[in-house]
């Protein structure tokens, strides 16, 4: 058998100019040239000042590391509650809750919907009760909680902050983040329930009740991940977020809110890739983008409304079933992607994500990998150590002028939300996909294991299992729920949930809180909302 020609271009075919993942062209050298003109003042700014390039802090990771936050969840509370004690054992610095479909959906487990999904992609909420046990030996003083809900954030908020009433923690004391962000389940991933009025309605309610009773909450993570799994390009990633962002500060403005009083409390989410140098660059770009628009767009005043706070998370697409230990290094190489570019909190995938659900030892190699980055590299060394590179300054500008044009037609089209009704963003990421599928297949784009260096035969892997009878011990707790908790209450309290939402100036979120603390459901909350405010129905172009 021949040595293989290693290939000299990304793609496989020497001679061919290699392009970035967002299609313009890659030097295959930069020099000084690359940076005539080029005013560092203006395009960088120190770290920590306008426009952010360098990052939001002045002194980044060599003050702060980035927060450790791995994503799970699966089963009842009970064992997401286990994991979550693991993960902080193993050196955790935040946690991020994953929850199951009935759950994101807004169904409670025992309806015929949530059959067969509960528990499965991440842990069942139906009540007050579950998220007491979820969080059961948590101090929530103390730790800072990502919650990865869209159409019932404000549920899952509320039934967090009564459990954290019930451990005595202050309001102000409170913090963490709920996604919060339906426009990009229209776009991706399609976990609505609400038309995009009323949803918009409800993430300004909770822009307001935040700012009102919670003032350290990060009130929504805008986000780009699921776009780029589903697969956007860099540049179109932080666009479309960007041009979501830019709708819900648009939104809580026309409901009467400054916007020094919402943006300090946005965030983002972001994936990072293993093609690190222009990951690196679309962070950096995505900074000083949103910057310009807070000051520009805006007339935000407050330097933390100019800052562009992120979450990562590596790409899950690009992991492998074939060869699953091969995904330890593509974690890695995205991992420090993340960190070169400045992340605020990350997560990096599971070697075995590809298979199932992480193993508990899967996950402890996950969240090593950022232990090594972190303490057994020089990262944290030093702030945006490519500042002044020719060429990952030059991926940063084009990186950038790509997103502003993809902004701006988005802007054409009336805003994101018009887009959206207009299909524009999931066509333009479609169209990307398609790309990245027929390289894929003529083998283009080298996948290690996949297209090339495969094994003859794949070594056997024993995935973690869900055990199935979770969904009849789920179903059961909700049956004595229902028992035992005083109807009449509920009742009352959904009744003012109902007037509430048939308005169109009270604040949801307090009657809403009502009604949880009364331990109504998460699907009968969500049941009075669907009565008043209707589902959402995509109108599929093709
Ligand atoms: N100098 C000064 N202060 C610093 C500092 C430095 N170098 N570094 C950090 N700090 C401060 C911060 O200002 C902050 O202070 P504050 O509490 O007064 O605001 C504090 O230290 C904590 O720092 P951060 O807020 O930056 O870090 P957090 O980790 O708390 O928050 C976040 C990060 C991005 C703002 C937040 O929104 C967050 O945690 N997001 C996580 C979102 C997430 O986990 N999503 C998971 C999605 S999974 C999914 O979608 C499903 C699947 O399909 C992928």
């Amino acid at each position: 058998m021949g040595i293989e020609e290693p290939d000299h271009t990304r793609h496989g075919r020497s001679g061919r100019p290699r392009r970035t993942e967002s299609g313009f062209p890659v030097e295959p050298v930069y020099g000084p040239g690359a940076l005539t003109g080029w005013d560092p003042a203006e395009r960088l700014g120190a770290p920590g000042a306008y426009p952010f390039t360098r990052g939001i802090h002045p002194t980044m990771y060599t003050g702060r590391p980035w927060t450790m936050r791995q994503y799970a969840g699966f089963g009842t509370a009970a064992e997401s509650n286990a994991r979550y004690r693991q993960l902080i054992a193993h050196g955790g610095t935040g946690l991020s809750v994953a929850f199951d479909l009935p759950t994101q959906m807004g169904h409670d487990s025992d309806t015929a919907l949530a059959s067969g999904e509960v528990g499965k992609v991440g842990v069942a909420v139906d009540s007050v009760e579950d998220m007491r046990v979820l969080f059961d030996g948590i101090p929530l003083g103390g730790v800072s909680t990502s919650m990865t809900i869209n159409a019932p954030a404000a549920l899952l908020l509320l039934m967090y902050q009564l459990v954290a009433e019930e451990q005595g923690v202050p309001p102000e004391a409170l913090t963490g983040t709920v996604q919060n962000d339906v426009l990009k389940e229209y776009i991706a991933r399609g976990t609505y329930i609400f038309p995009p009025g009323p949803s918009l309605r409800l993430v300004a309610d909770t822009f307001r009740y935040c700012a009102a009773e919670l003032p350290r909450w990060n009130t929504i993570s805008i986000s780009g991940y699921h776009m780029a799994e589903a697969g956007a390009s860099p540049a179109q990633e932080i666009a479309f977020t960007l041009a979501d962002g830019i709708e819900y500060v648009r939104t809580a403005i026309g409901a009467g809110m400054d916007v020094d009083d919402l943006a300090p409390r946005l965030s983002f989410f972001f994936v990072a890739r293993t093609t690190i140098l222009e990951e690196i660059a679309k962070f950096r770009a995505a900074r000083r983008i949103w910057a310009r628009v807070m000051r520009e767009e805006f007339g935000a005043r407050d330097p933390k409304s100019l800052t562009l706070r992120f979450h990562t998370q590596t790409a899950g697409v690009q992991l492998t079933a074939q060869q699953p230990e091969v995904n330890l290094v593509r974690v890695a190489v995205q991992a420090l992607a993340a960190v070169l570019g400045g992340t605020q909190s990350l997560h990096t995938n599971a070697f075995d994500e590809a298979i199932a659900l992480p193993t508990e030892k899967a996950a402890r190699l996950a969240l090593r990998t950022q232990q090594v980055l972190a303490y057994e590299t020089d990262v944290t060394a030093t702030v945006d150590p490519f500042a002044g590179s020719y060429a990952v300054e030059s991926l940063t500008d084009a990186v950038e002028k790509a997103a502003v044009d993809l902004m701006a037609r988005v802007e054409a089209r009336g805003g994101a939300v018009a887009a959206i009704e207009d299909g524009f963003q999931k066509a333009e990421i479609e169209r990307n996909a398609y790309r990245i599928a027929q390289e894929t297949d003529d083998g283009e784009r080298v996948v290690v294991g996949v297209n090339r260096y495969r094994l003859d035969e794949e070594e056997p892997y024993e995935p973690l299992r869900v055990d199935p009878a979770i969904e009849a011990r789920q179903v059961a707790r909700l049956a004595r729920l229902r028992a035992e908790r005083d109807g009449r209450a509920v009742n009352t309290a959904l009744a003012a949930l109902r007037e509430a939402a048939s308005g169109t100036s009270g604040n949801v979120l307090y009657p809403m809180k009502d009604a949880l603390r009364a331990r109504a459901t998460v699907g009968e909350v969500c049941g009075v909302l669907r009565e008043v405010w209707g589902t959402y129905e995509p109108t599929e172009r093709f």
